[in-house]
């Protein structure tokens, strides 16, 4: 029997997820995989983060349902953030603490969209995107931004894919998967027309904050007039290397972050109660191990800048932030060794983890099919070596 929902049969799975199980078969066959296909920090969660949910354990007083929302104190200390890091002025009753980012996007789309509106997502863009606005009933209306402008999609392009049906529009910066990073006048412009528009809504997802190679992190939202307009994603798991902890959280104006609330009563309750106490540690704790993990971060960017130069035919811009190169890698499509024909970029990842053992990811995936994306979240040796490896087998390729 299989009587899976229409809505679940015709909704993408996750691309980098799939990869990942991808290279783990081939890691049970004992084939040596480097694995640069997921989104995760390859730093442990610091120290006083852990030590900080063990003592909650310890106390013994967070054994029950938490409030839907959040602990008080928890939403305390981001509101707090948001106005000491973000200049955004939100009150507790206006964040929402979810089971990570995803989840908080999640419940922003089931919380806005009715059937058949249109979300205009920034493109290249994070896959779960438009999986969650379609899970939602809703029409993701990619609007792309080229390498020769940093991936970056214009204020005029932006403008020019609004229609009666727009509720709202998302997008990340620091963005997966290009790194590119809006400066402050290019979201002043994103923000005019933003503003133009009496019922439209910025999805402004900010979880790579922190890995920020420019030193200035702009939030839409802190614009004049655009906070009422604004929800603000963030959450732990990238910048406080705290992916498995499942904590993220959003600001956002009070009658959508009401709405969010009632939508997570109903699916999830609140998270995890200790997850929530190491956030709350790691929040209220100095950021100096965040500046190290980033340190680092920008030392493996040039890096890897540095070696995927070297590989003929891949086209790179310059990340600014978070932890991923996006090439363009169109120059291989319809070469062949011999006995493999590489059509796409679907092919050219499957090819690249075949023949090199490399897993990244295809950039169909995230809305650009002509490239692909590798995390540079791995050790400086086996970055080393999967680049070595690609260059080698891409090289058979004529
Ligand atoms: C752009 C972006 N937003 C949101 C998320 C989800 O974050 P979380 O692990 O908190 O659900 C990710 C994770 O890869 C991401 O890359």
């Amino acid at each position: 029997m299989n009587i899976v929902s229409d809505r679940i049969k015709n909704m993408a799975e996750s691309a980098t997820l799939a990869m990942a199980a991808k290279a783990r078969e081939y890691k049970a066959k004992g084939i040596n995989v480097i694995s640069l296909s997921l989104g995760e920090p390859d730093f442990k969660t610091p120290q006083h983060i852990q030590d900080g949910a063990k003592k909650a354990i310890d106390e013994g007083k967070y054994f029950a349902y938490p409030p839907v929302n959040g602990y008080l104190d928890l939403r305390e200390a981001i509101a707090e953030k948001f106005k000491k890091e973000n200049g955004l002025n939100y009150t507790p009753d206006q964040i929402v603490v979810s089971n990570g980012a995803k989840q908080s996007i999640a419940n922003i789309f089931q919380a806005i969209i009715n059937e058949g509106d249109e979300v205009v997502v920034f493109s290249p863009f994070w896959v779960s995107y438009s999986a969650l606005i379609e899970l939602a009933g809703g029409v993701p209306v990619l609007v792309k931004g080229g390498i020769e402008n940093d991936f970056k999609v214009t204020a005029e392009q932006f403008e020019a894919a609004i229609t009666s049906k727009t509720k709202a529009m998302i997008f990340s910066s620091p963005c997966n998967p290009t790194g590119s990073v809006f400066t402050k006048p290019e979201l002043e412009a994103i923000a005019k027309v933003v503003l133009k528009h009496e019922n439209l809504v910025v999805v402004s997802d900010e979880i790579y904050e922190h890995i920020n190679y420019t030193g200035a992190h702009a939030s839409i939202g802190a614009l004049p007039g655009m906070l009422e307009r604004t929800a603000t994603v963030n959450g732990m798991a990238k910048g406080f290397a705290m992916t498995g902890w499942r904590v993220g959280y959003i600001g956002a104006p009070t009658w959508l972050a009401k709405a969010c609330n009632k939508i997570q009563g109903q699916f999830t309750s609140a998270n995890c109660s200790i997850a929530q106490r190491a956030a709350l540690t790691a929040l209220t704790s100095d950021l100096e191990p965040t500046r190290q993990m980033t340190k680092e971060y920008l030392r493996r960017r040039n890096l890897v800048k540095e070696l995927l130069d070297q590989i003929p035919g891949f086209k790179t811009n310059m990340p600014q932030g978070a932890f991923y190169f996006f090439p363009d890698v169109s120059a291989y499509f319809g070469k062949s060794d011999g006995t493999t024909t590489v059509k796409d970029a679907d092919d050219l990842a499957m090819y690249i983890l075949e023949n090199a053992h490399v897993s990244v990811v295809t950039g169909g995936a995230f809305g650009d099919p002509d490239c692909i994306r590798l995390s540079y979240a791995a050790s400086e040796e086996e970055l080393r070596e999967a680049i070595s490896r690609m260059k080698t087998t891409l090289a058979k390729l004529q």
